[in-house]
């Protein structure tokens, strides 16, 4: 269709969105939590009653959503790899470069993980985020690292030729400073024993994406299971301190 033809404001462009992806839903009405629209700016909250005013005939989304990818009854860390992941090439370059340069299992673990909050939760805090996500099924050193890396990598290591990243420079501004929480943590990461297998996220950070590379989930399967306790009931249902965050990444418009 011509846009011109039929203006739109952006708004009412967005509404005729939601609608059109509610009657895609079918029998079930899909809710938007007030974080997803905070990122257009806006502090929301879709009214339960209303919604059902307006659709009668429907009751509210109580499970997966017909819209994402189908995951198993019992997810593995391969299933949200493969289905929540916006994005594998970083984390597989990294850990492809980690494994290249001869790191430990932990180490290239580490960094497999280490944006696993980016990847499939969200930007803000997301080495802290990850952590958690990965705590409870992993040695403490790659947690410890995952959430460290958040710190470490706005500060030089001239000793294994860290540098302050150029891209930070161009993305952030030059008078970028981070946060005192983020100081504190580099300064109490600096004489922690896991220091080294965090500060080696950052060496095997892959900042600038080569479009060429290869690089290739099954390569890591192997260190994946060696490394990763899968719970039997499957992610997000084994009552882990962190199986609400894999539950909500697997149904992320549940009503409640
Ligand atoms: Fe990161
Ligand atoms: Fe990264």
């Amino acid at each position: 269709m011509n846009e011109h033809a039929n203006p739109q404001t952006l708004s009412a462009r967005a509404d005729e969105l939601e609608e059109r992806m509610m009657h895609e839903l079918g029998a079930r009405i899909a809710t938007k939590s007030v974080l997803f629209r905070m990122a257009d700016g806006e502090i929301a909250m879709e009214s339960g009653p209303a919604l059902r005013a307006a659709n009668p005939d429907k009751y509210f989304l109580m499970g997966a959503d017909p819209r994402l990818p189908a995951m198993p009854k019992q997810p593995t860390l391969i299933d949200f790899f493969n289905n929540r992941f916006a994005s594998l090439n970083h984390l597989l370059q990294s850990a492809t470069l980690a494994k290249k340069n001869g790191h430990s299992e932990k180490v290239i673990l580490a960094c497999l993980l280490h944006d696993i909050g980016v990847a499939g939760f969200i930007r803000c805090d997301h080495g802290y985020w990850g952590a958690q996500m990965i705590e409870p099924y992993v040695d403490e050193e790659v947690s410890w690292a995952v959430r460290t890396h958040q710190a470490l990598r706005f500060f030089p290591d001239t000793s294994v030729g860290y540098e302050y990243p150029q891209m930070y420079i161009d993305n952030f501004g030059a008078d970028y400073k981070p946060e005192p929480y983020i100081v504190r943590e580099y300064e109490r990461a600096r004489n922690h024993k896991y220091y080294m297998t965090s500060r080696m996220i950052c060496v095997n950070d892959i900042y600038s994406f080569d479009p060429n590379a290869k690089v290739n989930l099954d390569d890591f399967v192997d260190i994946i299971g060696r490394n990763v306790r899968q719970p039997e009931e499957g992610l997000g249902f084994d009552d882990s301190p962190s199986a609400h965050m894999w539950r909500t990444l697997m149904w992320p418009t549940r009503f409640l």
